[in-house]
């Protein structure tokens, strides 16, 4: 199997306003909520780190310069925790600037995922064809989806996104996909023959719904400059990604059957944090041991 990259760019929207979560998100940004002690933009880093890219371009709103700050290098704090002998602590606090190079751009007013992604193209240098896209709201586990998709391009061409399989009562919250088999040999990669933002379920063309990530070509920017207002009063990446299938540039999914957490809520939020914890040597033993007695009662 070849080793095929993501794109050298992995963009992270990260300018919502981070209503579900209000209040903590008044002054917190929603991605740096701790998933045990670890930020969800944090993981998502290392999540796009490891299928190659290079360089994280993260999508702010004025007010957030948290999220970037996350990944500058602290040299008081560093020192603090190497006076003091914490080294666990400096490798933890030295492990998100260490990762990608890190640039950012603004997304000044709130006008959807589309809009978000269409101010990262001025920021792109001319030889990358394409982008990678990682919502920092989705975690997907375990880690290798992006690389699936980096070959599923490699193969097809044009852009490659993650699916997963959603019950009927809850596919009218993502983006939705209309398939077809691609190559009997690779079962889990389908052809995208449209797809639609948030439809009704009874609307829904199948189960398959949008994961957060994302390897879109650069014509993408060519058909975010093309789409009208969609689903929620908002520029929609689902609606591009439905015309640029119209124009006949090939779209493909790789369906994912593992984990997907979604951060975006508090209820996904808690199941994360949970299922991060029981994993870790540190604290799984007693929160186990914790929630089989709560249970209990
Ligand atoms: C966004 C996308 C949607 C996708 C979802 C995955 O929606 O617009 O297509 O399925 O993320 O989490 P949002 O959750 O921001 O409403």
């Amino acid at each position: 199997m070849s080793q095929s990259k993501i794109p050298r760019t992995a963009v992270v929207p990260a300018a919502g306003l981070g209503t579900r979560f209000l209040p903590a998100t008044k002054t917190v940004p929603k991605e740096l909520l701790p998933v045990v002690d670890t930020p969800g933009i944090e993981l998502v880093a290392e999540e796009a780190k490891s299928a190659g890219a290079e360089r994280l371009l993260i999508i702010t709103s004025p007010g957030k310069d948290g999220v970037v700050a996350h990944f500058v290098q602290d040299l008081v704090l560093e020192h603090t925790l190497a006076a003091r002998g914490k080294e666990s602590m400096l490798a933890k606090v030295r492990n998100a600037p260490s990762l990608l190079e890190v640039a950012s751009v603004i997304q000044d007013q709130p006008l959807g995922l589309g809009h978000a992604v269409g101010c990262v193209e001025t920021a792109l240098g001319d030889d990358e064809d394409a982008i990678a896209v990682l919502l920092p709201d989705d975690l997907v586990l375990p880690g290798g989806v992006l690389s699936a998709m980096a070959r599923t391009r490699a193969e097809y061409g044009g852009s490659v996104l993650c699916a997963i399989e959603v019950d009927d009562e809850k596919i009218s919250a993502y983006g939705v996909f209309d398939v077809e088999d691609a190559d009997p040999a690779t079962p889990h990669v389908k052809r995208v023959k449209g797809m639609v933002e948030k439809p009704a379920a009874d609307e829904a063309p199948s189960n398959l719904a949008a994961a957060g990530r994302y390897i879109l070509d650069r014509k993408i920017f060519d058909a975010l400059r093309e789409i009208t207002t969609g689903a929620g009063g908002e520029l929609q990446l689902t609606d591009a990604i439905a015309l640029l299938i119209e124009k006949g540039e090939p779209v493909h999914v790789v369906v994912h059957h593992g984990t997907r957490h979604d951060l975006g809520n508090p209820g996904g939020y808690l199941k994360a944090a949970v299922d991060f914890a029981l994993d870790r040597d540190d604290y799984g033993p007693e929160l186990r041991a914790w929630l089989r007695e709560r249970l209990d009662q």
